[in-house]
């Protein structure tokens, strides 16, 4: 089922002539300033001069919201590497790649040294060891934090005072990168970026290597723990520049999301449910003991499926946490922004119950990339969220997203030097002659009927009949709204989630059977020959179906 013509047609979001705009010439051009492309910058700057693009400030992303922590064996005594790789697999049900899982998870303890080094604020116990946390799907205590549950903030803190003091980084705040440059005679190579800055204009950036760090795409639903820049702006760029993008059925909902009427959906980390937290539906019984061994920590996606089937029995809007027992002084001082967080809405975690729903989380699939974070365009490159590396298979474990964007991070930020040696980076006259058809078009309005449909239709339950109407809907939106020409960054994302909506539900669609967290109520059982990934190519009319991460 191809992509609506437009959607597979269209090369650019805007019309240009390279030659006609300004140029910067770069070695690496790193597109994102969460964890993976600052650790990828940190890196690739030690053999080449970067530059790093975050369409808004350097900390608005996912990784300053992070709450519960990172993944690491610390304790040796009661954990090893063995057992984080069979807790990814287990909860990635069968798709995860064991020797990416080996490397990456292998890799976490070096990382957490070389953060300390940088002055990242890791929690310590009473004894003065590293502090670990428990969540969902960890079999050990093995989640290091920082200022209790703001290790996000912490995290992007560090990295930026980092990025910020190293003499061959250059960053360039509010550049919304439209697109990646690719010339028509040579449409395989990556050559760039064009990017729009609201004062400066466009301008194109040529780079010998091009990094995606661009992160998820949750405000493609109604409901997400995510902020507003992950609109998935990297995975709809590298779409129309002829990437190939994989796994994008997979997205992750994460159990307990704030449900409070004119709140946004904060998050009330998973670290919560490993202090104790219990959860509770509105006739105060406890609900996830029956349904597996761990309980409220059983993965993610037991936990999303579960509170969903209570509320679709009762017709209740929130199940609740009960975190009374916990004690008003450990909860404080363990989470004190989610304390911070609930007060403000008159809410006392030592008193109350919180009223907590599933939000969409995290975006398992992305741009399809082999070991060295190479795609399959020469010079294009992506980590993080916006990768999709077999990690996470079809369920990601909690707190392994931030461990993979310092892997990962730093991997590509090696291996791009092999581009930048290269030398191939002359400036080409690239002439994007899209023409816009004059409509008037409300694009918020389609905004929010997108975060709806997808939300009722490719949410926590699919089905064969919801999917093809989401389908229908969507096709008919992009028929007029990605035929236009717009001028700011809000309807440009506004298109790309349009792409990356449009991608999602037909990788659900083609995706009969249930697995991870991609859950079909017409198809409930997991089919063992479907143990392979989707992966999708702008022009291809069906998906490719591998068995195994490319090799590149
Ligand atoms: P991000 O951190 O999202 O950064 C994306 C960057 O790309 C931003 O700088 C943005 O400006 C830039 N960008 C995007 N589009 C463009 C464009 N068009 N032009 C220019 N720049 C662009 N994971 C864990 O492991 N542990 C946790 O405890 C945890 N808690 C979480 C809590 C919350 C509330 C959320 C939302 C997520 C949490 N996650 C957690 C997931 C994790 O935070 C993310 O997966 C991870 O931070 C993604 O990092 P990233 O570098 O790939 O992207
Ligand atoms: C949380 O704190 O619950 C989020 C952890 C994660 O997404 O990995």
């Amino acid at each position: 089922d191809p992509l609506h013509p437009i959607a597979d047609e269209r090369r650019y979001l805007i019309p240009f002539r390279s030659a006609l705009l300004p140029h910067l010439f770069t070695d690496v051009i790193v597109v994102g300033s969460g964890v993976a492309g600052l650790q990828a910058a940190l890196t690739a700057a030690e053999h080449s001069d970067v530059v790093v693009l975050a369409k808004g400030s350097l900390d608005e992303s996912n990784t300053a919201y992070a709450q519960g922590g990172i993944a690491a064996v610390a304790d040796t005594e009661n954990d090893d590497i063995e057992g984080h790789l069979r807790d990814t697999m287990v909860a990635g049900a069968g798709l995860c790649d064991e020797a990416v899982v080996r490397r990456i998870v292998s890799r976490a303890s070096e990382q957490m040294s070389q953060l300390a080094e940088l002055g990242m604020p890791f929690d310590l116990d009473a004894d003065g060891r590293v502090a670990l946390g428990r969540e969902g799907g960890h079999r050990a205590a093995r989640i290091l934090h920082a200022h209790g549950d703001a290790t996000g903030r912490a995290l992007s803190d560090t990295l930026i005072t980092a990025v910020r003091n190293h003499e061959s980084i250059r960053v360039f705040e509010n550049c919304f990168a439209l697109d990646l440059l690719t010339d028509e005679a040579e449409p395989d190579h990556c050559l760039g970026v064009i990017t729009h800055h609201p004062r400066h204009g466009l301008q194109v950036i040529w780079a010998a290597a091009t990094i995606l760090a661009t992160g998820g795409s949750g405000q493609v639903y109604r409901e997400t723990t995510n902020p507003n820049v992950a609109t998935g702006d990297g995975l709809a760029m590298a779409y129309r520049a002829g990437a190939e993008v994989a796994d994008l059925e997979f997205n992750q909902f994460h159990p307990t999301a704030l449900y409070l009427a004119g709140a946004s959906r904060l998050l009330i980390s998973e670290a919560v449910r490993g202090e104790g937290a219990t959860l509770v539906n509105s006739q105060g019984e406890r609900f996830m003991t029956g349904i597996h061994e761990l309980a409220e920590l059983a993965p993610r996606d037991i936990v999303a499926g579960a509170i969903y089937r209570q509320l679709a029995d009762s017709g209740d809007t929130s199940v609740f946490l009960d975190t009374r027992h916990i004690g008003a002084e450990r909860f404080h001082k363990r989470f004190p922004s989610i304390t911070a967080m609930l007060r403000q809405f008159d809410i006392e975690p030592s008193t109350d119950l919180i009223p907590i729903r599933p939000a969409a989380h995290y975006a398992i699939g992305g741009v399809w990339v082999g070991e060295s974070g190479r795609t399959n365009l020469a010079g294009l490159y992506a980590c993080g969220e916006v990768a999709c590396t077999g990690l996470h298979g079809a369920n990601r474990l909690a707190s392994n997203s931030l461990l993979e964007g310092l892997v990962c991070g730093e991997e590509v930020g090696l291996h791009c030097r092999a581009a930048v040696e290269e030398e191939r980076r002359a400036p080409r006259r690239i002439v994007s002659d899209v023409t816009g058809a004059d409509r008037p078009v409300d694009l918020d309005d389609i905004f929010q009927s997108l975060k709806s449909v997808m939300w009722r239709h490719v949410g926590i339950e699919r089905s064969g009949d919801a999917l093809a109407d989401a389908i229908a809907r969507l096709d008919l939106w992009a028929s007029y709204s990605l035929e236009g020409v717009f001028e700011e960054r809000e309807s440009w994302e506004v298109q790309n989630l349009l792409w990356v909506a449009s991608l999602i539900a037909r990788a659900a669609a083609q995706r009969q059977e249930s697995r991870g967290t991609h859950c079909r109520t017409d198809f409930p059982e997991t089919d063992q020959e479907l143990a392979m990934h989707l992966t999708w190519r702008r022009g291809q009319h069906s998906p490719g179906r591998e068995t195994s991460m490319p090799q590149r």
